[in-house]
């Protein structure tokens, strides 16, 4: 995942040997974010405890930048790694989390606490060192079951599962550590994040991971309900370079919800299609592409019908418009999965 020169050139002097914090900079979007901050001249410290996700690539950085990328491996619940994370840095990006919903209904303390009360833990070192920014991931599970769409930043939040639970926490101590401390905060709620390197193997893994498993390997996807549910499928350059739009961001942030997707939804069956299409186009395949064969099972606890990013709030606030479309990003996508199954018979 590459940024657009023009980009690259509008984000580098808020970059350019700057100190940042990346929490779960080990994990999928964590690891696109630290490619591009290497990219723009940062020097990044990365806090993992490796719970969901391998050193590999961030071992790659560190290979090619030794003086750039710093490695702790810990948990943000230990005060000890997390200082030393956190020591000397002017901007935190905060992901790491347990990500899966499914994951989080089996084990809702668990995912408090790294969820909730991790984040608490994140702005108290934040705080200590006086950091100029904390950027949050939160989540667009955050409106839970509500049926309109698009979803707008002011309506009340619906959290159907631990997990989104979990996120609207940190959101609110996002706002709290603003107002009672005067940290600038911001929480930037993401939208069905996928590409590259994202996992496939977990019984949790995210539908695209998924489904794109699933197809390069002949097998019909799984879908989970009628597979008439339709989310905002946001590929991963449009959260990083969100990310490092609200990082820079000259404004006097304090705790604000921003939401970050492509404002256009799909619907499970459709990307199915979608995905098979680029598997047979790629495969050289000659005539009509069917719609795939699909498996459904039943729908999963804490499931949300459909989500659509309204996207006022991050254009007026951030300078926010997303640039990659869902098509170039599958694109990327499945030639990165078909890439790594060949090589590995892992994705
Ligand atoms: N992927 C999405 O669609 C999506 C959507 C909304 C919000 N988010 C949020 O974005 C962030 C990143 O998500 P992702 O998809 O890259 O997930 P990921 O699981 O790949 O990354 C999270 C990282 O956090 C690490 N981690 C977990 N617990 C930790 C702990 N106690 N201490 C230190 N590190 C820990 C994991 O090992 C992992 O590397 C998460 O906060 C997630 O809630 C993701």
């Amino acid at each position: 995942m590459k940024l657009p020169a023009d980009t690259v050139v509008r984000l580098r002097p808020a970059y350019e040997g700057r100190n940042v914090c990346v929490t779960g900079g080990a994990g999928f979007i964590g690891g696109h974010l630290v490619d591009t901050l290497l990219a723009l001249g940062a020097a990044i410290t990365v806090i993992d405890d490796l719970s969901n996700s391998t050193v590999t690539h961030l071992a790659e950085l560190i290979d090619l930048e030794p003086d750039r990328v710093r490695f702790v491996q810990g948990s943000i619940l230990d005060d000890d790694a997390l200082a030393e994370a956190v020591e000397g840095c002017r901007t935190v990006f905060h992901l790491a989390a347990l990500g899966s919903v499914p994951q989080s209904v089996a084990e809702p303390q668990r995912n408090w606490s790294v969820n909730a009360t991790g984040t608490v833990r994140v702005l108290e070192h934040a705080r200590r060192v006086r950091a100029a920014r904390v950027v949050f991931a939160a989540s667009s599970s955050a409106y839970g079951d509500d049926p309109t769409v698009p979803k707008l930043e002011s309506m009340l939040p619906r959290p159907m599962s631990p997990y989104a639970a979990s996120k609207l926490a940190g959101e609110a101590v996002m706002l709290a550590w603003a107002k009672s401390y005067g940290l600038s905060t911001i929480s930037l709620r993401f939208f069905n994040i996928f590409g590259p390197r994202q996992s496939a193997d977990s019984a949790y893994a995210a539908v695209i991971a998924a489904f794109a498993k699933a197809l390069l390997q002949g097998e019909p996807p799984v879908v989970f309900g009628d597979g008439r549910q339709s989310r905002d499928f946001t590929n991963v350059a449009n959260a990083v370079f969100a990310m490092l739009l609200a990082g820079m961001s000259d404004k006097p942030l304090a705790g604000e919800v921003v939401n970050v997707g492509t404002g256009r939804r799909v619907n499970l069956l459709e990307l199915a299609e979608m995905m098979a299409q680029i598997v047979a186009k790629d495969s050289s395949a000659a005539g009509d592409i069917a719609a795939p064969q699909v498996v459904f099972k039943p729908e999963r606890a804490g499931d949300v019908k459909h989500s659509l990013a309204d996207l006022t709030r991050a254009r007026d606030l951030i300078g926010y418009t997303p640039l990659v479309p869902i098509e170039k990003g599958l694109e990327e996508t499945m030639a990165w999965y078909r890439q790594s199954l060949a090589g590995t018979g892992r994705a």
